[in-house]
């Protein structure tokens, strides 16, 4: 019997932080102060820092960071903003919550990517921003992207929330548009213990807005010159952020390794993810694609390997968005999503783990192989 592997345990994730989680957490209780404060301040700090970024700001959540990254660019209310057909919802809620009109535009089916060569189709006069998906931990074709949004006069705004520190031509993911968004949801490469967030960009009046959105439209107490938000990062999450921003490169390092421990020993009956020495991928997600995906999942559970699927549903299938988005047909999203399985891969892992799962994977395609 095979042991178990679960998809992530968190607690075994955050194993080696712990005594320094619980070291600034008796500070900050100490303290006696509990949001916006002197961790929050110095977290901004050196994420920027990390990024190589001027100007950070903490937030609530990641969706909070791309609601206030879209308010703070003053784009047309009302006109189009392109965003990737397979992204998660949050990317497009953020756009229809703030009174913009999505637009839909296929992945590339190798990289998973916005594809930059169906973007130019379907920018129109009232296009005014490409809101960019780094998914899964690898950042996209920045090159050719932001040729289009220069051309056509378009703001980027980047969905880093799956991409902490992902590179493309040494560039970091966030540095590229006007603004980055991130989440640190406690399953991310940089996960907090609770929802957080957080803006990057290098313009200082995107930067000064984003501080006012974040706390109800304020730049000195009890005086509103915007309508605002509250969306303030507390001091706890901010300081265990600073514990685990200490040990990112680390973290990303070795999903990286974990990712090519599968890469090399996965049959190629499975599609796996692309490799391009120009993309530095930090692997928030490792996936494969079959179309046995279903039956592969269930044969994985019952050898005790979980494993999920980002995303079982494409956004305009959802039914939240029944006569907003789901007269936009996105075949190749929806392939995506019919086929695609995430195979554990998380900090906790070893490199024995992924060989058990690579095991058990390849005795399901040698199954198939030898149906077929
Ligand atoms: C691509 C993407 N965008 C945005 C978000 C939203 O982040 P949060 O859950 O912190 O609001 C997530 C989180 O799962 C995500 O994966």
């Amino acid at each position: 019997m095979n042991r178990e592997i679960l998809y992530e345990n968190l607690n075994n994730s955050n194993q080696e932080f712990i005594k320094d989680f619980k070291n600034e957490f008796e500070k900050v209780l100490n303290s006696g102060w509990f949001v916006l404060g002197e961790n929050v301040k110095k977290f901004e700090e050196e994420f920027a820092s990390f990024c190589n970024s001027k100007f950070c700001i903490g937030v609530a959540s990641g969706l909070d960071a791309l609601s206030i990254s879209l308010k703070c660019l003053d784009l047309v209310h009302g006109s189009e903003i392109l965003v990737p057909s397979n992204t998660y919802i949050a990317t497009i809620l953020s756009i229809i919550n703030n009174g913009f009109k999505p637009v839909l535009v296929e992945p590339d089916i190798q990289t998973y990517n916005i594809n930059p060569d169906k973007i130019e189709e379907k920018i129109s006069s009232n296009t005014s921003a490409i809101m960019i998906v780094h998914l899964y931990g690898k950042c996209c074709e920045m090159d050719k992207i932001l040729k289009i949004a220069g051309k056509f006069n378009l703001k980027i705004i980047e969905d880093c929330a799956q991409a902490h520190g992902a590179k493309f031509k040494g560039k970091t993911t966030g540095t590229f548009g006007d603004i980055g968004a991130f989440s640190f949801y406690p399953t991310k490469n940089l996960g907090a213990l609770g929802d957080a967030g957080a803006i990057i960009t290098d313009d200082i009046n995107v930067y000064e807005k984003a501080l006012m959105f974040r706390n109800y439209g304020s730049r000195i107490k009890y005086k509103n010159e915007i309508l605002g938000f509250n969306s303030r990062l507390d001091e706890i999450q901010a300081s265990f952020l600073r514990v685990k921003l200490k040990s990112l490169n680390k973290i990303n390092e070795h999903k990286r390794k974990l990712a090519r421990i599968y890469s090399e020993n996965l049959s190629n009956f499975y599609i796996k993810p692309i490799i391009d020495d120009r993309f530095y991928d930090v692997y928030h997600i490792y996936n494969v694609r079959t179309i046995y995906r279903d039956e592969l999942k269930q044969y994985l559970l019952k050898n005790r390997v979980h494993t999920e699927i980002h995303y079982p549903i494409p956004p305009n299938k959802q039914i939240a968005m029944k006569g907003i988005i789901d007269n936009q047909p996105t075949p190749l999203a929806q392939e995506i999503h019919d086929t695609t399985l995430s195979l554990p891969l998380s900090y906790a892992h070893s490199d024995d783990d992924i060989m058990e799962v690579c095991g058990v994977m390849n005795k399901f395609a040698d199954m198939k192989k030898t149906i077929h």
